[in-house]
């Protein structure tokens, strides 16, 4: 990312103007819960069609009509999507608008109040998780310590070739990540001023979990 900071390599800060517009209509409390989603599902499209740049293709046969050739295709059954519950969730339908062949798996955490600690409380991921191309997807990387726990999840059951997906990322959370998980590139559509003291993003987009779901 910075251009003197090696430990920033593996990040990528999607700076794409519609991906910037949609982030400030994200940010605005006046966006309400039904606008709010479909904004999550537009974002996570738009990131996921940069960060799924390299994912690998097979040829198939295919009759045009002018004459038979090999043609590639989205080899899908290798890509999971995995969202972080319960924020994640909202990204799932972006990624599976581009590539609709692809598993879901589902990690569970939730932030301690006083600790901002990260607290698992499911994980399942998809058969063969080993050999496919993993997405974790979050809105939201704060402290970074629930993407970085879930990244360990994912790694201890063997996944090697792993992808992370943030809207927002505070400069704490992109640290953090990028410490623990040198090898996992990391595409974030803003990056933030700092933490509150709550450790919320500032100037961030509140609660993104709530405002997903109308739960406060
Ligand atoms: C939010 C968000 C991330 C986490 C980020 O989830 O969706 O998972 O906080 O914070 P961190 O980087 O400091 O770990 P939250 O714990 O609020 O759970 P929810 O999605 O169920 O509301
Ligand atoms: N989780 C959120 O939903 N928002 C923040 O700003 C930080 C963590």
């Amino acid at each position: 990312m910075a251009d003197n900071d090696n430990t920033m390599e593996n990040v990528v800060v999607l700076g794409h103007p519609l991906l910037k517009h949609k982030i400030t209509m994200l940010r605005d409390k006046g966006t309400g819960t039904n606008e709010f989603r479909a904004l999550i599902e537009e974002i996570a499209m738009l990131m996921g069609y940069e960060a799924l740049r390299d994912l690998p293709t097979e040829d198939v046969e295919v009759e045009t009509p002018i004459e038979t050739c090999m043609s590639p295709v989205i080899a899908g059954k290798k890509l999971a999507v995995v969202p972080i519950l319960r924020a994640g969730l909202g990204m799932v339908s972006g990624i599976l608008a581009l590539v609709p062949t692809a598993k879901v798996g589902h990690i569970g955490m939730y932030r301690d109040e006083e600790t901002h600690e990260p607290q698992e409380y499911y994980c399942k991921l998809p058969k063969g998780i080993k050999n496919r191309v993993v997405v974790v997807v979050d809105p939201m990387l704060a402290t970074g310590g629930s993407a970085v726990d879930a990244v360990n999840l994912i790694k201890e059951k063997g996944a090697t070739n792993i992808k992370f997906m943030a809207i927002i990322a505070a400069p704490e959370g992109l640290k953090a990540f990028t410490d623990a998980h040198p090898d996992v590139q990391l595409y974030v559509g803003q990056v933030d001023r700092c933490l509150n003291d709550d450790a919320y993003i500032c100037p961030g987009l509140g609660d993104a979990g709530d405002r997903i779901f109308g739960t406060k």
